[in-house]
């Protein structure tokens, strides 16, 4: 899939798993997330990780996880682990390898030359990673940052908040570094994986602020990311309405329509037309899922 393609690829729900996990590795081949970031970092004790490279391994060679985009974490290249699990997954068919605590494009050179043939992602959690994130985007071979919120709150010693004030400036660093590089950008996670509520109200503001999507850590949190990720109706209509506007003023030789009150320009329309093409890209997903 090229880069272009990929843009328009949904990534609302991206769902982490232990890759140690064989049980969520299975359940997780009918959930409807649209990406799957199998873990071997964090969520994989030190003495499982040779077992989930392993189990991992294998199981993405014989399962059908369909229209998911499959995304393997690896450990860092500083530690025991890094350099084999990268070498795994040579050839392996993944959608991208995810990168842990990016701090710099050297962290992201290092990994591409093991792998010359997967699109690498970044994880973006460190101080370092923050400010450096334009240089980071700016490596030929990152397609996406993935913001790990928790690292992030952990350096920065945050308090938590419902509004994430203090780790907003380091969210909109990678979001302008990501989108002036065309990559994608997904949101952090929410830890209360019960709280159904605080999660669609951190949906709605990654969604407000540009995001692609969440990554979420339960199954019974993909529906909700799902959901708050996608356009919704009034958006599609808008959209639509927009087109016709600004079509009809075309037509009549005007570079401005006006609809509801307020201007549309040919940036509106391309706005609008974008809304329409990924709600597409969410249907098409949909239906090449019940096709299965
Ligand atoms: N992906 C796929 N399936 C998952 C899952 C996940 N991340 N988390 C839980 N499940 C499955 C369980 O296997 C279980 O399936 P089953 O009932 O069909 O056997 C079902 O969902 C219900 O799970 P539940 O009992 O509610 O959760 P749990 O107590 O087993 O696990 C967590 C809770 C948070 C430990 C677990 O969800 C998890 O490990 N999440 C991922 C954490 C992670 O990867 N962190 C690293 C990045 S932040
Ligand atoms: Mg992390």
């Amino acid at each position: 899939m090229s880069q272009a393609d990929d843009r328009m690829r949904p990534y609302r729900s991206v769902l982490y798993i232990p890759g140690a996990r064989e049980r969520a590795l299975e359940k997780a081949q009918s959930l409807p997330a649209d990406a799957i970031i199998f873990d071997l970092e964090d969520a994989v004790a030190a003495d499982e990780k040779e077992g989930a490279r392993a189990l991992l391994s294998r199981v993405l060679a014989e399962a059908d996880y369909g229209a998911r985009a499959r995304i393997v974490r690896v450990n860092g290249l500083d530690t025991p682990w890094g350099a084999e699990d990268v070498r795994a997954f040579r050839g392996a068919g993944i959608d991208a390898l995810l990168i842990p605590k990016v701090g710099s494009a050297a962290d992201v050179e290092a990994v591409a030359a093991l792998i010359p043939d997967v699109p690498v992602w970044a994880m973006m959690e460190t101080p370092a990673g923050m400010l450096n994130a334009a240089s980071i985007a700016a490596h030929p071979r990152l397609a996406g940052m993935v913001m790990g919120t928790n690292d992030l709150a952990k350096e920065l010693n945050t308090r938590f908040r419902a509004d994430r004030m203090p780790l907003l400036t380091g969210l909109q660093l990678c979001l302008l570094a990501a989108r002036a590089h065309g990559l994608i950008a997904i949101d952090g996670v929410y830890n209360a994986f019960k709280d159904d509520e605080g999660l669609r109200a951190e949906c709605k503001q990654g969604r407000d602020m540009g995001f692609d999507g969440k990554t979420v850590i339960h199954p019974a949190q993909v529906a909700i990311a799902n959901e708050e990720f996608s356009p919704s109706e009034t958006e599609v209509d808008l959209a639509r309405r927009q087109i016709e506007a600004f079509d009809a003023a075309r037509r009549d030789g005007q570079g401005v329509a006006v609809l509801d009150g307020k201007i549309v320009e040919n940036l509106h329309a391309a706005t609008a037309r974008q809304i329409l093409a990924r709600a597409e890209a969410i249907r098409a997903e949909a239906i090449a899922d019940r096709a299965i």
